[in-house]
């Protein structure tokens, strides 16, 4: 069975037991700030969960593309993945434990043919606040799991939340005890992992194919666990992994999914997989993080050194440093020999595929530029590297931890003092975030010329559109680079294209006029009581500076009010004419009550 076919039956295995399909959210999030990626099917449907009412219905399915990156360190065994496809139903407070269990078990053995037999689950053993999971145990044996193939777990293994154990939840988070079904290849024990095997074994005998949470509970203030007002169900089974078992497969990297990349890896290199341990590890980090690479550019995601774009360097520069030593190369030598566009290709990528070869071009050259400094680490006959090295090739030559940790310690077998390196590392952080007019504030990627003069024009359209739509318009979230701006507000549709016209016009009459741009000191109070818009996301200090534009200033405007007050970090041009012309090029709504708009200046 391919994996698309698998996927197909559980959409229309679950529609038959009254689930209606649903659209899953895309893998990279905009609006949620709290993540990057969406990482479970669960993710888009928080809300409902907590009780608000879904308008499909009660009982929903889907597939949902996902990326973890908490296990981009356990990529190369046999099941781990960073990028996959997650199956998922739910019960939105209407059936639970006794149907959903029934039905699990149905799907694997009827409809996709695994041997009952073959099956092992796991339910929670309890804790002082939430009673052992008996129920799910009784139904697991009454559907004929026998007691034996049936294992209880704490809260590290049986109870599933976004964050993980209950004491890790933050206050308002969902989650709860959970049920998971693992396949038995039957494999011998390997005592290297413990004296007696069980599921959670990590031996490999066993691969975890699905988990029913049984999502009933919110995390409260006071660190308490409170029920939800109704019982949900939350299944989520890997495709990847389902695939693998019904092919028989102990290995997920051998099914369909994987087959062309790893076909090309045989070509290109002449290495076959399989053939040794450390190759295979190679051809699977390969695999796994080009095709993560490849969704999240198809997505809109350039590398960059932030948010997403950041994680998307990552996964393409360890991928990178894998492929050259399958290849025997030096990094900078396997670079120029675009190998990599082959692979790109057979990801489904071939429209990506420009925009990594200009990230493997800059890599060449950091590489190229750090090469010195990391051979003269790599061959020097101490065996540690310091925090303080590994944070000078970060800092100085842009060398990622990923990069270092797979050049220094695969390669050449050093040890790096990752806790100082972490350690110096926050605290550049923590310099760049304070750093007046610093990388990460007001959502500007730099403080270069273009970005400046963008910056300024968001202040000037935050400002026109609430003169022309209404005093409802409040900023939602800005983003600008060097080409345009982004800029999002409250406001219940799309504008028309005479309400642009106006809020242009509003706009490029004052530039027109070449208002100066001045700031004023003052405390936030202060700041509010003279009218400054300021935007409820950011985190101010106690002294915060006030942007103003304001025609009085001219002669001939004198008394009319400011066009544009905001508290705000700068920087901005002294004076509006700078702009030139600013053109709202693109408008979409991103969420409810939420209008996105995109601008640029210049002639
Ligand atoms: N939300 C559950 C998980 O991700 C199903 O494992």
């Amino acid at each position: 069975m391919t994996t698309d076919e698998i996927r197909e039956r559980y959409l229309k295995f679950f529609e038959g037991k009254g689930h209606v399909r649903i659209e899953p959210a895309p893998l990279v999030l905009e609006n949620d700030p709290t993540t990057l990626f969406t990482s479970a099917g669960m993710q888009p449907l928080i809300p409902y969960l907590k009780g608000e009412p879904h308008p499909k219905g009660k009982r929903l399915v889907d597939s949902q593309l996902s990326l973890r990156l908490q296990d981009i360190e356990e990529v190369g065994d046999n099941r781990h993945t960073t990028y996959f496809e997650m199956l998922g139903n739910w019960s939105l407070g209407d059936y639970f434990k006794k149907e959903q269990l029934e039905w699990c078990l149905e799907f694997f053995t009827k409809e996709l043919g695994l041997p009952k037999e073959k099956l092992w689950v796991s339910v929670f053993e309890g804790t002082k606040e939430v009673s052992k999971d008996e129920e799910s145990a009784s139904r697991w044996k009454e559907l004929g799991i026998p007691e034996d193939r049936i294992f209880f777990y704490g809260v590290d293994k049986n109870w599933w939340s976004r964050s993980g154990e209950p004491d890790k939840m933050p206050a308002g988070e969902i989650g709860g005890p959970d049920s998971e079904t693992f396949f038995d290849f039957g494999t011998p024990h390997n005592p290297k992992y413990g004296k007696e095997c069980h599921p959670n074994c990590q031996c490999g005998r066993f691969l975890e194919i699905g988990n029913s949470v049984f999502i009933q509970y919110q995390k409260n203030k006071d660190g308490t666990l409170s029920e939800l007002p109704q019982k949900n169900v939350d299944f989520g089974g890997g495709l990847e992994r389902i695939s693998a078992v019904v092919d028989g497969l102990s290995d997920v990297f051998l099914i369909d999914v994987y087959t062309p990349v790893i076909k090309v890896l045989e070509k290109e290199t002449g290495i076959k997989y399989g053939s040794s341990d450390g190759n295979t590890t190679s051809f699977r980090i390969i695999a796994d993080h080009l095709r993560a690479a490849v969704a999240i550019a198809s997505e809109g995601v350039e590398p960059s050194n932030r948010g997403q774009g950041y994680i998307l360097r990552r996964l393409l520069r360890k991928a990178i440093v894998r492929y050259s030593r399958l290849t025997d190369k030096e990094i900078k030598d396997f670079l120029k020999s675009n190998s990599l566009d082959t692979i790109v290709e057979a990801l489904g990528g071939a429209k990506v595929k420009e925009l990594f070869q200009a990230e493997w071009d800059k890599f060449e050259r950091t590489f190229c530029t750090a090469y010195p400094a990391i051979m003269k680490l790599a061959t020097r006959e101490n065996n540690i590297v310091s925090g303080e090295e590994a944070f000078e090739l970060f800092e100085s030559h842009g060398l990622l931890p990923d990069v270092q940790k797979e050049v220094l310690e695969t390669r050449f077998g050093k040890r790096i003092d990752w806790d100082k390196f972490k350690e110096l590392f926050e605290k550049h952080q923590e310099q760049s975030r304070t750093a007046s007019a610093g990388m990460f504030k007001g959502g500007l990627a730099d403080t270069s010329e273009e970005v400046t003069k963008l910056h300024t024009a968001t202040h000037l359209l935050h400002a026109a559109l609430r003169k022309v739509l209404g005093e409802h318009v409040s900023q939602k979230g800005s983003n600008i680079t060097a080409e345009r701006l982004r800029f999002d507000f409250s406001h219940p549709q799309k504008l028309t294209e005479e309400e642009i016209k106006k809020v242009e016009d509003l706009v490029n009459e004052q530039i027109k006029e070449d208002l100066p741009v001045s700031f004023e000191t003052m405390s936030l109070d202060e700041a509010i009581k003279k009218g400054a818009l300021h935007f409820f996301g950011e985190k101010y200090g106690k002294e915060v500076k006030v942007y103003t534009i304001d025609p009085s200033t001219r002669p001939a405007r004198s008394g009319l009010a400011p066009f544009s007050r905001e508290v705000c970090g700068g920087p901005h041009v002294s004076h509006i004419g700078e702009l030139g012309r600013v053109r709202i090029i693109k408008q979409e709504k991103v969420g409810a009550g939420i209008v996105r708009i995109y601008a640029t200046t210049g002639k």
